[in-house]
């Protein structure tokens, strides 16, 4: 099967490289030249483990290729998918569509007859629909077949998310017709997934789109409400390790997600909270839930910030603190919406000097972050006659460290983190003082 991949980003990427490890042929159209250039020469211009190995696999194997004009791959292929960026639009809470319609206005430019057009990217109810009219509308010589296949990989973690997923949704045009074209390609396509048939889940496009940020903003809530849990732990004595196993073991809630930290971030969860909120109040139906959750996440950046203010004595001016953590989460180079973000500019301008460290996202936070922070060579180096080691993401290389590696190095001994990736009486018994997430102090 020949597929187009409208997107070299990194949905594009990793369902191109994984559809042809599936065996179909796979291109994918990147307009931006410096881009496409790098990934012709099997260099990922992203940080996702396993994807630049897969794509070289893919690319050697003859399966999968990159170009810039879509007119002579789509010219062969039996579907196309539009994995394009939807990021926020400035001032307001809306997705900006503009590439994706830009996508569909192309691809029936040169679209061939029956061809199925998948919507990959993540997009606003009501998107999909109006994919099929510019098509149809454009080309009403040709017969076009409509599918919604929203993705659910978590960076860090995408490819064995393709590969391994808990369900692939598939919203159809005709839900109900059980035979359809869209559905029989789409079933072939996906067909190497071993997975049961029954994780493949049919359903109308619409439902498609709103599931993508059902899932997204419930997730999105469902660590916020594990935030304010810890909250009020650190307020009434509880310990919100507990809490969350207790509450975890009951299946209807389940353990994932409820791991407090600063705030969630990340390229997903602040902008499809957005998108969905837009859609409902457009809708006429707000969301008041999620209204709440964006609030509530902004929020405890900000506080969260004041408190370390606060542990560090209210006057920071000549204070160190040594930032072990950039990115929004570990794994990945991400840096959008992380709480470092919100964070580091308050600490700075409250006078503190920052040090900080990352293995992987000090390139994209530096032009974010204010000019005088200094970057360390690793996390030791970070650390160096700070007053305070302030830890803002789950890095397994800083779990891997002990008071033996950082008490020598540090002038003060103050330990903030927010990720729980130590004990604090690991600490405490060398005479630290610790401090984590919801528990009392
Ligand atoms: C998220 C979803 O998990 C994916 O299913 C989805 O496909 C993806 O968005 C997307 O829409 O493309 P991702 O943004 O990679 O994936 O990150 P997550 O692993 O979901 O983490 C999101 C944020 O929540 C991070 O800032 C993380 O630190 C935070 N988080 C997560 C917590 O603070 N506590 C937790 O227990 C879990």
């Amino acid at each position: 099967m020949h597929i187009t991949m409208i997107g070299g980003g990194y949905v594009g990427l990793v369902s191109g490289a994984c559809l042809a490890a599936f065996g179909a042929n796979v291109t994918i159209i990147e307009r931006d030249t410096q881009r496409l250039d790098c990934l012709q020469a099997g260099q990922v211009p992203l940080y996702e483990p396993g994807l630049e190995a897969l794509i070289t696999q893919q690319q050697q194997a003859g399966r999968l290729t990159f170009t810039q004009d879509l007119a002579p791959p789509l010219r062969d292929s039996q579907a196309v998918f539009i994995a394009v960026g939807t990021p926020t639009r400035r001032g307001s809470g809306h997705a900006d569509l503009s590439y994706v319609y830009a996508a569909a206005r192309m691809i029936a430019a040169h679209a061939p007859d029956n061809l199925l057009v998948v919507t990959k990217s993540t997009v606003p109810v009501g998107t999909g629909r109006q994919v099929a009219h510019i098509l149809r509308t454009t080309r009403p010589d040709l017969t076009f077949h409509i599918a919604s296949n929203p993705e659910f990989l978590r960076e860090g973690h995408a490819i064995n998310d393709f590969m391994q997923p808990d369900r692939v949704i598939i919203g159809l045009e005709d839900e109900a017709q059980t035979a359809s074209h869209a559905r029989t390609l789409l079933e072939a396509l996906y067909a190497p997934l071993h997975t049961p048939q029954n994780r493949l889940i049919f359903m109308g496009i619409e439902s498609a789109e709103l599931t993508k940020y059902a899932a997204n903003a419930f997730l999105a809530m469902k660590v916020t409400f594990a935030n304010e849990m810890a909250d009020l732990c650190e307020a009434t004595g509880g310990h919100i390790a507990d809490v969350t196993r207790g509450m975890g073991l009951d299946p209807r809630i389940g353990p994932a997600f409820l791991t407090p930290g600063p705030g969630y971030g990340g390229s997903c969860f602040p902008k499809d909270t957005q998108a969905l909120a837009t859609s409902a109040r457009q809708a006429g139906t707000p969301t008041q839930l999620i209204e709440t959750t964006i609030a509530a996440n902004e929020a405890r950046k900000r506080r969260l910030a004041e408190r370390i203010i606060a542990l560090a004595g209210h006057n920071i001016t000549h204070y160190t603190i040594a930032v072990l953590g950039l990115s929004f989460k570990a794994h990945t180079d991400d840096i959008r919406q992380a709480p470092a973000l919100t964070i580091l500019p308050l600490l700075h301008e409250a006078g503190a000097t920052l040090r900080v460290y990352d293995p992987q996202a000090m390139n994209a936070a530096r032009p974010l972050l204010p000019h005088d922070i200094s970057y360390a060579r690793n996390a030791l180096h970070a650390a160096e006659g700070a007053d305070m080691l302030l830890i803002l993401t789950e890095w397994p290389e800083f779990a891997a460290l002990s008071p033996a590696d950082i008490a020598p190095t540090m002038k003060g001994r103050l330990i903030v983190d927010y990720r729980q990736i130590w004990q604090q009486n690991d600490w405490q018994k060398v005479g630290f003082n610790y401090h984590g997430l919801g528990y009392k102090i």
